[in-house]
């Protein structure tokens, strides 16, 4: 949807869900050595931080982009019947 509507800040926006990424994935990884609570106060961190807070700066530049957005999510099959 981000890349659809031309999201300006996409390219960091990525970079912040990889580096949740390779978070979790290493602190799976070292499941022997985990520690919890760090963990848990990443993960709180991320929730609060990222999904409560930064996800909603991208609202504005989704607003009023719903039919790109649906055309980007459709499929061949479906744009050939549209074009029929
Ligand atoms: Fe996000």
């Amino acid at each position: 949807m981000l890349a659809a509507a031309g999201y300006p800040h996409l390219d960091h926006h990525r970079a912040r869900h990889q580096s949740f990424c390779d978070y979790v994935a290493h602190a799976v990884e070292v499941e022997g050595a985990i520690d919890h609570g760090a963990l848990l106060s990443y993960l709180v961190d991320w929730w609060v931080g990222h999904i409560a807070a930064e996800d909603k700066l991208y609202r504005s530049s989704l607003t009023g982009k719903e039919a790109m957005i649906a055309k980007a999510f459709q499929s061949d099959d479906e744009l050939d019947r549209g074009a029929a």
